[in-house]
């Protein structure tokens, strides 16, 4: 695996692979990787010749200073670990590098960014636009692909690419679990034992919840389920929202016409956790 640290480098690199007719993916990440990060390797690896991955942990997109500080960074971990499910070329950029000067673009994504994540997190889907627009224009890939763990994330990433007409397909990959059910995370690193299993309720809310929407409204479903998760003890619920996957409104009736998504934001002790499941009506 090739380690690159400049965009000059990079771009010089991925011209040449261009210019045999090699096809370039891309798997940007903050590292800390685990195998929900690596699916998206070899989702990479087989749809495209070459696979790009990037490590970097973004300051612009932490709303809270310590959660930027404790985000785990065990780059000799992730270069093993990238290096176990083949992936070509790792970027790892510094922080000039990305950030020459300070970025002062302001993105606008519309009801997309104020909800969920936007509402709870303000600024964090523009540090998101601001670094990823970066790597989008470092690696002319032709497929990027996202977790569907950060569903908005995804969506707002396709009006990106949309906005500023990159030429570059976005492609959503589902959500890899521990055995119980937790999605996972960076951020679980910094759990205890006994909070990961806490944590694991979240998901077994949602998984209930899939199975059995249909028998209720969607005002009661949410109902129910915030109680759930509100009475669960270690959990503190910040949102839970059964939102249109396209639009990310909440709905207020199921329509098959439809794909809705159930997403959740809690905090598990410091450690501030989301999951989705989507439920194909
Ligand atoms: P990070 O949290 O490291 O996630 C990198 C990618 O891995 C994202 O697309 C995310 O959705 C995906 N991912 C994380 N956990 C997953 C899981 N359990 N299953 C499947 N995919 C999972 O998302 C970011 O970094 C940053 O915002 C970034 C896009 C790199 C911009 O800084």
């Amino acid at each position: 695996m090739i380690v690159v640290e400049t965009i000059k480098e990079m771009q010089a690199m991925l011209a040449n692979y261009k210019n045999k007719g090699k096809s370039i993916g891309f798997v940007p990440t903050m590292g800390a990787l685990h195998k929900g990060h690596l699916s998206l390797i070899e989702a990479s690896n087989k749809a495209c010749d070459i696979t790009v991955s990037s490590i970097f942990v973004n300051p612009t997109q932490f709303n809270v200073q310590e959660d930027f500080d404790k985000y785990p960074r065990t780059f000799d971990t992730d270069r093993q670990l990238l290096e176990s499910v083949n992936c070509d070329i790792v970027f790892v950029p510094s922080f000039d590098e990305m950030y020459p000067q300070k970025d002062t673009r302001e993105f606008n994504f519309g009801e997309l960014g104020n909800v969920m994540e936007g509402a709870h997190r303000p600024g964090h889907f523009n540090g998101v636009a601001q670094i990823v627009s970066k790597l989008f224009d470092a690696i002319p890939a032709n497929k990027a692909f996202f977790g569907q763990k950060d569903f908005q994330q995804y969506v707002i990433i396709k009006d990106l690419v949309r906005q500023y007409k990159y030429d570059i397909q976005i492609i959503a990959c589902p959500i890899i679990r521990e055995k119980s059910g937790l999605a996972m995370s960076s951020r679980n690193q910094r759990l205890s034992d006994s909070d990961k299993v806490v944590a694991s309720e979240i998901s077994k809310i949602l998984f209930w919840a899939k199975d059995n929407y249909k028998n209720y409204t969607v005002l009661d479903l949410k109902s129910i389920i915030t109680k759930r998760l509100s009475k669960t003890k270690g959990l503190d619920l910040e949102y839970f929202d059964i939102v249109d996957d396209n639009n990310l409104q909440t709905v207020e009736k199921w329509n098959t016409e439809q794909n809705i998504v159930a997403c959740v934001a809690v905090f598990c002790g410091k450690v501030r956790l989301i999951d989705n499941i989507v439920f194909n009506l």
